[in-house]
Order: C-alpha cells, then sequence, then structure tokens
C-alpha cells in the first residue's frame, strides 16, 4: 500500500463557475498553487488569519441550502488537489491497484494521469477506484476535485460543522492476482460449552490460520475450539492470518455472540448494560480528520471514567477508531452516513427516506459501511442512520442489513413501531416515561400489530442526558432506572464532545467557536457546545459525574455493622482486577488509611468486607471535628488505559455529625456613628449594609437570586426557557433593586429589614438581615436572613443566597465540604466531602458559552486568603460556594469565556440552595425534588476575618457544640 497522505496542491474555487480547465493534465503546471495537507478540511485552514478556504458554518437541522433536492446552491466551493506519486517497482507487472479514499466531504472525482477514474459521494464512507489501466511506471499524477454540496449532502445533515475536502487517508493500493478481496470472519462463542466457532467467508481459495489456537483451515470451513470470548470488559482477541499464496490478510478475531432472548440484549448470554456516549469525531484544530492518538486519547478517557460504549453518531467513524475499540474494549452500534432531518422544514416532503429515487444512495450506504466494519468484535449493532422519519428506503437498508450480516441486531431510532429494529429505542425520553417503558408498559404502537412485538424487545435511549452547558441534571435518577428494569439496557449521553473551534485572539488567548463566530447567515449557535469534554478534551464536571454515576461497582459502608458491600455491576469480569482502599479524614484531614482486602465478587454479585484492624482501630481514636470515611476501587495492576492505583469507583460515609456551629454570645452590642454602625469587628453604612470586616472591605451581602442562565435556563423544548420567565416583568430576577427600610440596633446586634424587587414588577421579596457578632471572636459575625416572598412566584428561583464583593487579593481558596469539582442539586453524586484547595481562577468552568458555574456544595466553611488576610464563611450546617473574578450579569453578558474582563473585586456567593440544572434544552426538566420554589425560610451564615491562614483553621467549629 503506498500512502498518498500528505502535501497536495490545492486552489479552492468559489464554485463551478471558477474550476480550473485541465488542471488534472500531467502537464498541467500547479507550481503556483498553495499546499494543503490530506488528509485535512480546507474550511479549517488559518481561521484566524485569511482564512483563505472559507469558514466553517454550525446547523443542527437546516440545511444551509433551500431544500430542493437533489439540487444545491450554486455557489458551490470546490476544491482541485493535486500530486504526483512513484509507483513502486513491480506493480504494473501483475494484479490491480486501487486509488482507495476512505473519506472526501461531500462528492468527488478523480483522474489519474489525466484519465477520469470516476467519482464518489458517502462522505465517511470508503470509496475504491481501479486505477490499473492508466497507471505508468515512474511518475503518475493524481487529481480530485471535490465539491462542498451535492445530492448527497442532503443525506448527511447530521448536527455539526459544515466542513470539506479529503478528510480521510488516501492510498493506492496493490492487489496481487489470486489475492483475497474481502473477508467476512463469523466468530461466535457458545458461552454454555465454552467453545468458539470461526469461519472465514471469502470468494479466495484461502487458509485461515490462528496460530494461537491451533486452527488452521480453508476458508469457509468451520472450527470450534475452547477460547476466551470478546466483550468490552475482556476485550480478548486473537491474531488470524487469511491466506492464498499471493496475499495474506491479518485479522484480529474476538469471539462474541450478540442476542436478543427473553426481551433482553445479551452478548454471550449475558444481559448487558450500556454505559455509553455519542460520539462526534471532532479535533477542535483539524475538526473530523482526526490522529489515531486523538482516537485512543478518546477511548482511554472514555475507560478512565466508566464509559462501555459508544453510538458512532451519526456516521461510521475513521475505520482506525473500531480497531482501537476492539482492542481497549467498547460496545459499538455503529451508524450508517444517514441523516435528513432538515426536511422537517418542509413536513418531510420528498424525503429521501420514501422516495424511490434515493434508494440505491440510501442502500450503496449501508453496504459500505457494513462491509468495511463487519469484522469487529466491537461492533453489536447496526444502526441505519438518525432522523430520517421512515420510509421504503430505510426498510430496504434494513432488509439487506438482515440478510447480509443476521449476527447483528439493527438499530434505527425512527422506526418507532419496531417493524424491523431489533431494539426499542427513543431519545430524551424523561425518568417517569423511562419507569413505564421499563416495565413494559408504554403507550400502545399505533399500528396494534407490532405492539406485542415492541413491547418484548429491548429498549436503549440512543440520546439522554444532553450535555449543553452547566448539566446534565439526572444522570443518577436514569441510571437508577437503568439499573433496576432488566428491559432497559442503558444509554447514550448527547455527546461526547464540544465541537468547538479553537481560535486565538490578537493577543494570543485561547477561545473556542461556535455555530455563528464565522458570520453564518444561518447558524445554531453554541448548540455545538454540548459535550462531557471540552473542545480540547479536558473532561467537563458533566463527565466527573458519569464516571461516579456509572461506576462498575458500587461500594456502600456500613458503620453499624463495621462492614463494607461491594456490588459488581459488570456484567462479565469479577473484581479481581481492583484493589480497595481506605482513609479516615477528620474534618478533611486524613489521619489513616489502609488496605481493604474484599473477597472476589463474581459480575453481578454483592460481597461484605469486615472492617480491618487497623480501621477499626482508627476510627475508635477521638476526633475533635467531623469524620468520614472513603473507600476508594483502584486498579490493582496497570492496563491498556489505566495504571495501578487509578480510582474507579468510591463509597464515603460519616462517621460523626458534623458539630454545628453555633454563635457564642450575646457578642459586643452596636455602635452606632453618625453615618454608620460598629457592630465587633464590624462596620456596617447607614443602609445597614456590611462595609468591611477586621479591616478587610467588602460591599454585601446582600441577597441574590439570579444566576446566569445555564443552557439549560436559555433553552428549552416546552416553549419559554426559565430564563426567560426569570427576566419576564413580572419577577426581573436580573434587574432587582433592594430597598432598605429600617435599620436597627438593639442589644443582640443590628438588624436591618429590606425589601427586594424589580421595577414594574410586582412580585417582591422580603428579606431581613440579623447580625450578630460572636462573644469570642472579635472579627466573626453571623448573619441569619429570613426571606418571605410576597406576590405571585410562579418560576422556580434560580438561587437563595447571598453576594458579596470582596478584595481581589483574597484569591486562594480552601474548603471543607463537598468537591474537588462543581455540583448543583442534581449534577452532585461525584462530589465528595473532603478539604480541598484552589485558586479562584481555577474554581472557574471555562463552558463554552459563558454560563452559572463553579459552586461547590455542601461547604462547611471555606476560606478566601491572600495579601495576608483571610476570610472565611462558616455554614450552619453549611452553604454552596461560588467565587469568581466577575459577577453572574458579566457572565450573563458574555457570549464567549475569553471576553469576560476580571475586576477589581472577587464575587462570592453563598447559596442556601440552588435550582437544579435538568437537561431542558434536551427535553427533560428539573425533577420537583432538585426545584428551587420562592418560600419563606431562614437560613445563617458566619463571617470571620483573619490575619493568617491558621487563625481560620476549622473556623467557627470545635468550641460550640450541639
Ligand atoms: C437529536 C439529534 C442529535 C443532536 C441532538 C441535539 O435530536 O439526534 O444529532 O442534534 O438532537 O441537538
Amino acid at each position: 500500500m503506498l500512502s498518498l497522505d500528505g502535501d497536495w496542491r490545492f486552489r479552492w474555487c468559489a464554485g463551478l463557475h471558477d474550476l480550473t480547465e485541465g488542471f488534472e493534465a500531467p502537464g498541467f503546471d500547479a507550481s503556483g498553487w498553495a499546499v494543503l495537507a490530506v488528509p485535512s478540511m480546507w474550511q479549517m485552514t488559518d481561521l484566524d488569519g485569511e482564512a483563505p478556504y472559507g469558514k466553517p458554518q454550525y446547523t443542527n437541522i437546516a440545511y444551509p441550502f433551500p431544500v430542493d433536492p437533489p439540487r444545491v446552491s450554486e455557489a458551490n466551493p470546490t476544491g482541485e488537489y493535486r500530486r504526483t506519486f512513484e509507483l513502486p517497482d513491480g506493480w504494473l507487472e501483475s494484479g490491480r491497484a486501487v486509488m482507495r479514499f476512505e473519506g472526501v466531504d461531500s462528492a468527488f472525482a478523480v483522474w489519474i494521469n489525466g484519465i477520469r477514474l470516476g467519482d464518489g459521494k458517502g462522505s465517511r464512507l470508503p470509496t475504491e477506484f481501479d486505477a490499473t489501466e492508466h497507471l505508468v511506471a515512474g511518475e503518475n499524477t493524481v487529481a480530485v476535485r471535490v465539491h462542498q454540496w451535492s445530492a448527497g449532502s442532503y443525506l448527511e445533515d447530521q448536527d455539526m460543522w459544515w466542513l470539506s475536502g479529503i478528510f480521510r487517508p488516501v492510498a493506492l493500493v496493490h492487489r496481487p492476482e489470486n489475492g483475497i478481496d474481502d473477508v467476512f470472519a463469523h466468530a461466535a462463542y457458545d458461552h454454555a460449552t465454552g467453545l468458539g466457532t470461526l469461519r472465514v467467508e471469502t470468494a479466495a481459495n484461502a487458509r485461515v490460520t490462528v496460530p494461537e489456537l491451533g486452527i488452521d483451515i480453508a476458508a469457509g470451513e468451520s472450527a470450534t475450539i475452547p477460547v476466551e470470548p470478546w466483550t468490552a470488559e475482556t476485550p480478548r482477541l486473537y491474531d488470524a492470518v487469511v491466506a492464498t499464496e499471493t496475499e495474506r490478510v491479518s485479522l484480529r478475531i474476538g469471539f462474541r455472540t450478540v442476542t436478543i432472548e427473553d426481551g433482553v440484549l445479551k452478548v454471550n448470554g449475558k444481559p448487558i448494560l450500556l454505559r455509553g456516549v455519542n460520539r462526534h469525531e471532532w479535533d477542535p484544530d483539524t475538526g473530523r480528520t482526526l490522529t489515531v492518538e486523538t482516537m485512543r486519547h478518546d477511548l482511554e478517557l472514555m475507560k478512565r471514567h466508566n464509559v462501555n460504549a459508544v453510538r458512532t453518531s451519526h456516521y461510521p467513524p475513521d475505520r482506525r477508531f473500531l480497531d482501537l475499540c476492539d482492542e481497549l474494549g467498547v460496545w459499538v452500534i455503529d451508524e450508517c452516513d444517514l441523516e435528513t432531518h432538515g426536511f422537517d422544514a418542509s413536513t418531510w416532503r420528498d424525503n429521501p427516506a420514501k422516495d424511490p429515487v434515493w434508494r440505491d444512495a440510501l442502500l450503496d450506504r449501508m453496504t459500505r459501511m457494513v462491509e468495511r466494519d463487519k469484522n469487529h468484535p466491537s461492533v453489536i449493532m447496526w444502526s441505519l442512520g438518525n432522523e430520517c422519519r421512515e420510509g421504503q428506503n430505510l426498510d430496504a437498508m434494513a432488509a439487506w442489513a438482515k440478510e447480509r450480516d443476521a449476527s447483528r441486531p439493527l438499530h434505527y431510532e425512527c422506526d418507532l413501531q419496531c417493524r424491523y429494529a431489533d431494539v426499542y429505542s427513543q431519545m430524551y425520553v424523561g425518568h417517569a416515561d423511562l419507569e413505564r417503558i421499563g416495565r413494559r408498559e408504554e403507550d400502545r404502537c399505533d399500528d396494534p400489530a407490532n405492539d406485542e412485538r415492541r413491547r418484548s424487545l429491548p429498549f436503549i435511549l440512543c440520546e439522554y442526558a444532553f450535555a449543553m452547558g452547566n448539566g446534565p441534571g439526572g444522570l443518577s435518577e436514569y441510571q437508577r432506572l437503568f439499573e433496576r428494569y432488566p428491559r432497559l439496557q442503558g444509554g447514550f449521553v448527547w455527546e461526547w464532545i464540544d465541537k468547538g473551534v479553537r481560535r486565538r485572539t490578537e493577543d494570543g488567548r485561547e477561545w473556542f467557536a461556535y455555530g455563528g463566530d464565522f458570520g453564518e447567515q444561518l447558524h445554531d449557535g453554541s448548540v455545538i457546545a454540548d459535550g462531557l469534554v471540552f473542545p480540547d478534551r479536558t473532561p467537563s464536571p458533566g463527565l466527573i459525574e458519569y464516571k461516579k454515576v456509572v461506576e462498575p461497582v458500587k461500594i456502600r459502608i456500613n458503620a453499624e455493622t463495621a462492614t463494607v458491600s461491594v456490588a459488581n455491576g459488570y456484567d462479565f469480569i469479577d473484581t479481581a482486577h481492583l484493589r480497595f482502599e481506605w482513609r479516615i479524614e477528620d474534618d478533611g484531614e486524613q489521619v489513616a488509611s489502609g488496605v481493604l482486602e474484599v473477597p472476589v465478587a463474581t459480575a453481578g454479585a454483592a460481597v461484605v468486607a469486615d472492617w480491618p484492624e487497623a480501621l477499626a482501630k482508627a476510627i475508635a481514636s477521638p476526633s475533635e471535628g467531623e469524620r468520614w470515611l472513603t473507600v476508594s476501587a483502584r486498579l490493582a495492576a496497570d492496563n491498556a488505559w489505566g495504571e495501578t492505583g487509578f480510582e474507579l469507583a468510591w463509597g464515603q460515609t460519616a462517621l460523626s455529625a458534623a458539630p454545628v456551629p453555633v454563635v457564642d454570645g450575646p457578642g459586643p452590642a452596636p455602635v452606632a456613628a453618625a453615618d454608620r454602625c460598629m457592630l465587633g469587628g464590624a462596620v456596617f453604612d447607614g443602609f445597614g449594609r456590611l462595609t468591611s470586616l477586621g479591616g478587610i472591605e467588602m460591599t454585601g451581602p446582600r441577597l441574590d437570586l439570579w444566576r446566569a442562565p445555564t443552557d439549560n435556563d436559555r433553552i428549552s423544548w416546552f416553549g419559554t426557557g426559565l430564563a426567560a420567565q426569570w427576566r419576564s416583568r413580572d419577577l426581573a430576577l436580573d434587574r432587582l433593586e433592594h430597598k432598605t427600610l429600617a435599620v436597627e440596633a438593639d442589644s443582640d446586634g443590628l438588624v436591618v429589614t429590606t425589601r427586594v424587587a424589580a421595577a414594574g414588577a410586582d412580585t417582591a421579596i422580603g428579606a431581613v438581615y440579623r447580625w450578630r457578632a460572636d462573644a469570642a471572636v472579635p472579627a466573626r459575625l453571623w448573619l441569619t436572613v429570613a426571606v418571605a416572598p410576597e406576590g405571585k412566584w410562579e418560576a422556580p428561583l434560580p438561587r437563595l443566597g447571598l453576594r458579596l464583593a470582596v478584595p481581589k487579593a483574597l484569591n486562594e481558596v480552601e474548603w471543607f465540604g463537598g468537591g474537588p469539582g462543581e455540583a448543583y442539586a442534581d449534577t452532585r453524586a461525584a462530589a465528595r466531602v473532603g478539604r480541598f484547595q484552589s485558586t479562584v481562577a481555577r474554581m472557574q468552568t471555562p463552558y463554552m458559552f459563558p454560563q452559572e458555574n463553579g459552586s461547590r456544595i455542601d461547604v462547611r466553611w471555606a476560606t478566601l486568603s491572600g495579601g495576608g488576610r483571610t476570610l472565611s464563611f462558616i455554614g450552619a450546617p453549611s452553604f454552596a460556594f461560588t467565587v469568581r473574578p466577575w459577577t453572574s450579569e458579566d457572565l450573563d453578558a458574555a457570549r464567549h469565556p475569553h471576553e469576560l474582563v476580571e475586576r477589581g473585586e472577587l464575587y462570592v456567593n453563598v447559596d442556601a440552595a440552588l435550582h437544579g440544572m435538568g437537561t431542558s434544552s434536551g427535553g427533560v426538566e428539573v425533577e420537583p425534588e432538585h426545584r428551587l420554589e420562592a418560600r419563606t425560610t431562614m437560613f445563617t451564615v458566619g463571617f470571620e476575618a483573619g490575619s493568617d491562614r491558621s487563625v481560620c483553621d476549622r473556623p467557627g467549629l470545635g468550641r460550640a457544640a450541639g
């Protein structure tokens, strides 16, 4: 094989009127042309500079041209590519030579030495051309003309950037006489006998050998032999060779059998649970051209985050990705390069799924996918495509696939009646409906004839938990349902990666572009930023949450019985690859740790381990503060994607209740001056606003009900998003005024009565601040806020808490509570109780579209320090804590993180409660228990200024119990 990747001469043409006549001729002088790398996508070139080849455009559903199939716009950017190559010696003497293009977006024609070989469509599928007759010894010229738009574009309306070019490898492949054009390896596993059966189909007169198994058979024959099966948990592959006298084809065989039995999807006789993600191919610099390193990196990240399945939304990936799935162990739904969602605009008139003129084109795509990928054990299902509604052409694809490969179930979400789909699949089903499906109690099929069959099928959520921005909320609730009902076999989070395009500001700061950032007239904005990893593949808090929610072993600590139970949630393997460790922390400081001997649990089983003596002893020792026991499951040895000691799962329990801080008082009484009032170490202005504490200047704290809307607040499938309600005239939470009604001092402290409401709004919140000084610590103040809504509050509140501005120097952060990452009411599974350090800068989560972020949950205390000062916040018992160098209003106004400008102060939010995240941008609202309703309530927070860190060690705790 001769790779033709590398530098090609390239000319970008504005359209069909602008083509270069004769560019394919060997004698054509292209020395003045630019050079472009193959593979690549031409719009990704020099986007911060000249952007010489146009720019990316993002649409989710809409076609970027008038829907008038099969015609496309007159403006059809076209790339002309040329290069020469030396034909390897001997290639002309026998056999054939084939030009293989692995992916060209969207339509192209190829010439060798000026002779046209043919043309191709089907961007994410391979195309081959026999070039034999036109090759010459020595130097040859290949020319390719690629059009951005074609009839094929109507079939490629996936939710992604429109990008073009030869974006996957190109090669010239020598095919020997009597070679092997195709092989189909059938490698089944019988779990009852432990035997694998291998049969390789090929038209050639070939022998099949698997040295490790001692197999040496003719193609077409079967061998049945004891084997270790392939699963995503045990990706056991056997090297095989299929050979004729002239050609050897290497295969990696995985023995496994996929069935649907008793209404569930099984592999090797066992039901599986999919902990999946939808994966688009994406690199922020190169678009859909990915290196093998990036593909491997994706899979390693997935494995490290307990993800075990990928739906290749919505096209077959680079073939090398599937090699890696086989090797590392991931279940794959391989999806065809097909989506016609934009026909929504014309109420699906002329949808290619129905119209017979498209039949061959659709069948061709299915054929090319199945033939390319049929030998991958990781591929356990074929999928026809995404969002094409229904139609006879899809029926034909399904029929063909079943005929060609009866060993894999077929998936297609729009086959609502499951006329041919072998699994019932839906997207974005809410928890309650999912539960009904789990019980097989969903509404009847429109066509009663199909009802019984559909109800008997397993169910998967091919998309759920829309991961746009902060969130997705509600993962834990989904997982509970998946684990409870055998019919529910898991799902695929939408989606793996934020498809942001990396840019740099003039002064070199990095940022990521989304729809509209390239001046597109028609675009879908930041909906492209909906992944579990950021565009640079940094895990987002959503991925950390997912990892915890889908952890493969569940650790429960029972302090009463002094035991730890470990439930093995793997489908196949036992827990011998894990090592368990315990540690005890008092107020987040480790006081003891050790190894926990846990009996090996087989798949699906639970075992119980007694606490070792060292643990029992450590627990018996006295603790001053709050004591927690954590047990972690870690890799006992290095494997292909994780190192020894890498944590996969954990459990935690409190061993002693948190000491509840109480006000040590009565402290000093307030002292009133002309325009201010002093209380302990604090100074208030005439409106009763705290202006300094222990000499640290501050503004506030005052009631804060607003958050910079998250994507899920802004976008809703149910009409108006919450953000719009919050901004409505009736509530106007984003422009509340705080009016002081009274400032009263008594011997207990200071009482400030306020009314919080917006111009024009009828609703209001009464907020009464009761300040008390602490008798023991002069620079400690306690604040109890009583809030009482007035008027009609029809929307939940984004947050309920206090905001204050503090000096910028206080930019080191330490806290005891939930962490290390951000967490909200319905995204809190991954927050463990501990003591954490960070900085203000590191506490910001850089969502591609700025929004509320960074809150830490269940914080007992938090201390900001810097410049020789500390400022602590003390919970009674806890609060949610956020600190940022800008305000919520700044976050709300910004469209990209790099537009945020640090202010001269830091802004702290100390929240009694926060509304959940939900995924209403993906059709699922915040669950009732995570809604924050406006109601009469009260909360208390302590504030303490200090001069160095040690003063605030465990602030407010330990002195006053109960
Ligand atoms: C689904 C679609 C995905 C993606 C998602 C979020 O309907 O299948 O491709 O577009 O919505 O926008």
